[in-house]
C-alpha cells in the first residue's frame, strides 16, 4: 500500500515509517517540522505542509493517490494545552478536520489515528479498558476525544474506515539507533532521565511521593514505540475487513512507579542519578494502566518489547548518540 504518514518526522511517526517500509509499504511523510525533525524522515519523501492547509494538501493527494492515512501530527503538552487551549483545538481538531475533508474529497477511506489515554481523565478502575468513561480533564485529552467523535460521525456519514489507538506512555527507540525520541521541551520521564544521564543539565524530580501506591510515587504504563507501531499495522489490516470507527487501548497492562523507572534507568546506565522528590503536580492521577485485552483479541496484537529494561536500553542507545 502507499501510505501517507502525517507527523512522520516526529517520534512515533518516524518509527512507523521504518516499520511500514520494512513491511513493504510505500511511505510519504507530511509534516510541517513544527516539533519534528527532517533527519528522522528516512523511509520516503517529505512533503513540508501543515495539515490545516487544504490548498497545499489536495495536490499531494492527487500526486500520490494514497491507500491509507496514518495521523500522528498533534501538539501534546498537557500543561500547555491548559494555558493555551486554542492552540490545541486549532492544531489537533481543526487541522485534522481539514485533513479528513481532503481525504473524503479525494476518496481515501482508511485512517489510523493517534489517540491517548488522556481521553479517559481520572481513572475509575485499576485497568482502564475501552468501556471506561471518557471524561478528559485537560484540553489536550478533550481535543483527541473530539477527533474520535468526528471519526465516528464521518464513518457513519461518508463511509470512512477509522481506528483510534489510545496510547498510554510511549517509550523506547529504534533498536538499531537510527531514530529516537527528541522532543523540545521534553516532558516524558524516561527521556528526561536519559538526557540527564547523558550529561544534560536538565532538572529531573519525582513529583509526589505520597500517592496511594506501594512506594508512594505515580504508576504509569510504558509501551515500546515499536509495539505501538505494530498495532498500527494490524489496525490497517483490520480496516480491510471492517467498516466503521473503532478504538483500542494500547499499553502493556503492567504499571511501573516513577521510582521503579528511576531504578530501572540507573540499572541500565550503571550508576545513580541522585534524583530527588518534590511536591505533587496538579492533575497527575496516582495510577494509569491500560487493559489492552480488546486489541489483543480483535487485532491479535502482542507487545514484543514489554520488559521495562528492554524499553529503557533501546532509548539509552539513542540518547548516547542522538542524531537530531
Ligand atoms: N509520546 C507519547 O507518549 C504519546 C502518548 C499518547 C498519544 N500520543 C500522540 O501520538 C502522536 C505522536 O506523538 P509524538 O510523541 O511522536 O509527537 P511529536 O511531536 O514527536 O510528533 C508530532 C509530529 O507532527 C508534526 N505536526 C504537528 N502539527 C502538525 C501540522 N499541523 N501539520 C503537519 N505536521 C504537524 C510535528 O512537526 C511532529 O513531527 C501525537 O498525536 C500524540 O498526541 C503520544
Amino acid at each position: 500500500m502507499r501510505i501517507l504518514v502525517v507527523g512522520g518526522a516526529g517520534y512515533i511517526g518516524s518509527h512507523m515509517c521504518k516499520l511500514l517500509a520494512g513491511a513493504g509499504h510505500e511511505v510519504v511523510v507530511a509534516d510541517n517540522l513544527g516539533t519534528g525533525h527532517r533527519e528522522a524522515v528516512q523511509w520516503g519523501p517529505l512533503v513540508e505542509v501543515s495539515i490545516g492547509d487544504v490548498a497545499a494538501l489536495g495536490p499531494v493527494f492527487d500526486r500520490y493517490r494514497f491507500d491509507a492515512v496514518m495521523h500522528f501530527a498533534a501538539y501534546s503538552l498537557v500543561a500547555e494545552s491548559v494555558t493555551d487551549p486554542f492552540k490545541y483545538y486549532q492544531n489537533n481538531v481543526a487541522a485534522t478536520l481539514a485533513l479528513l475533508r481532503v481525504m473524503r474529497d479525494k476518496g481515501v477511506a482508511r485512517f489510523v489515528f493517534s489517540s491517548t489515554a488522556a481521553v479517559f481523565g481520572e481513572p475509575q478502575q485499576e485497568l482502564i479498558d475501552e468501556a471506561h468513561p471518557v471524561v478528559p480533564i485537560n484540553p489536550y485529552g478533550a481535543s483527541k476525544l473530539m477527533v474520535e467523535r468526528v471519526l465516528a460521525d464521518a464513518a457513519a456519514a461518508y463511509g470512512l474506515r477509522a481506528v483510534a489507538l489510545r496510547y498510554f506512555n510511549a517509550a523506547g527507540a529504534d533498536p538499531e539507533g537510527l531514530i529516537g525520541e527528541s522532543h523540545e521541551p521534553e516532558s516524558h520521564l524516561i527521556p528526561r532521565l536519559l538526557r540527564r544521564a547523558a550529561g544534560d543539565t536538565l532538572d529531573v524530580k519525582i513529583f509526589g511521593s505520597d500517592y496511594p501506591t506501594p512506594d508512594g510515587t505515580c504508576i504509569r504504563d510504558y509501551i515500546h514505540v515499536n509495539d505501538l507501531c505494530a498495532a498500527h499495522l494490524l489496525a490497517l489490516e483490520y480496516l480491510d475487513g471492517h467498516a466503521g470507527f473503532h478504538s483500542f487501548n494500547l499499553g502493556n497492562g503492567t504499571g511501573y512507579s516513577v521510582r521503579q523507572v528511576v531504578t530501572a534507568v540507573e540499572a541500565v546506565i550503571g550508576r545513580s542519578l541522585g534524583i530527588e522528590s518534590a511536591a505533587r503536580r496538579p492533575g497527575d492521577p496516582a495510577r494509569l494502566v491500560a487493559s489492552s485485552a480488546l486489541a489483543r483479541e480483535v487485532l491479535g496484537w502482542r507487545p514484543a518489547l514489554a520488559d521495562l529494561q528492554t524499553i529503557i536500553a533501546s532509548a539509552w542507545r539513542w540518547h548516547q548518540a542522538p542524531k537530531f
